[in-house]
């Protein structure tokens, strides 16, 4: 595990300081043991992972059709091609190059962070997620840089599609979740989370947990349907002005907001069908 990112790591449960063993972080004040599986330290228990799936062929299913849509997007191939464009050129034109601490919480398959990667080569990007089966895919694809074979026959599709691995020095995953983050307050220069909180039952808390471990002058960007899956939320956010206000509120000063951004979500590749969602994005500075 890199040092680098040992700093900026804390016990989830007790904000302390965590040591590194040999396959594991400990706590030095509450011995808590979080073990460390191809270099991703596991803050918590994921079986939770995703509850929107019940059975866990679905939850297969789901982080194939992940993985593989992002495949098929490298392959320039994909639907989301504009959407993630879109996400990645507000970033690099308006966040410095030369910031130190970038996340990506709720990362899926990471492929912000690779997209920008490039272009802020001096800084640790760290891809954070509640699903240790994605990041593991990932880590193999971008970090220990080997090829791996897509499988779209969910999709319909049996032709044979492979993924160059690539080796992202400066790319990080670590498993856990935005209700209990493993860092400190005021650590990140650029807080990013791409449609996590519309699935989540606090959005509320998740919000105000990215905000606190973004440093003063840091960047906050999130990107969200406007479509809570909770419904008590519908009335706390019935429209893109009450996100806004509740920013504002927990002192993130808006740069850049737009709704209407498209996203496609790929459903089948061969007949090509897809999702259409209509996403808010939003980029702030904290004051
Ligand atoms: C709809 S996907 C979005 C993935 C990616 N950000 C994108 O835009 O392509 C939501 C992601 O949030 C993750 N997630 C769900 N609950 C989470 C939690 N409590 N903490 C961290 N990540 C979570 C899921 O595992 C999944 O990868
Ligand atoms: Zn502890």
């Amino acid at each position: 595990m890199d040092r680098k990112i040992l700093k900026i790591l804390f016990c989830p449960l007790c904000k302390q300081k965590l040591k590194l063993r040999k396959k594991f972080l400990i706590c030095l004040n509450c011995n808590k043991k979080y073990t460390i599986i191809d270099g991703i330290p596991i803050f918590c228990n994921d079986k939770k992972e995703y509850f929107m799936y019940t059975s866990e062929e679905e939850k297969v299913q789901f982080y194939n059709m992940l993985l593989d849509s992002y495949g098929f997007e490298l392959l320039h191939k994909g639907n989301g091609e504009g959407y993630f464009r879109s996400i990645c050129e507000v970033i690099i034109k308006n966040v410095p190059h030369s910031v130190e601490h970038i996340i990506d919480v709720g990362c899926g398959t990471g492929r912000i962070l690779y997209e920008i990667s490039s272009f802020y080569p001096s800084s640790n990007l760290i891809g954070f997620d509640i699903s240790f089966r994605a990041l593991k895919k990932i880590n193999k694809l971008l970090k220990q840089g080997k090829d791996i074979n897509l499988n779209l026959k969910v999709m319909g599709c049996f032709k044979n599609y492979k993924l160059k691995g690539k080796k992202v020095k400066n790319l990080h995953f670590i498993q856990g979740s935005v209700y209990n983050l493993p860092f400190d307050e005021n650590t990140f220069d650029i807080v990013i989370s791409c449609n996590l909180v519309d699935v989540l039952e606090h959005p509320i808390k998740a919000l105000q947990n990215l905000i606190k471990v973004l440093r003063k002058q840091g960047f906050f960007l999130i990107t969200t349907p406007m479509n809570w899956r909770f419904s008590y939320i519908w009335k706390i956010f019935p429209n893109r002005d009450s996100l806004i206000n509740f920013f504002i509120e927990n002192s993130i000063h808006p740069i850049v907001w737009f709704d209407n951004l498209i996203f496609r979500e790929t459903v089948n590749f061969v007949r090509n069908s897809y999702l259409e969602w209509n996403i808010f994005l939003f980029l702030g500075q904290k004051k």
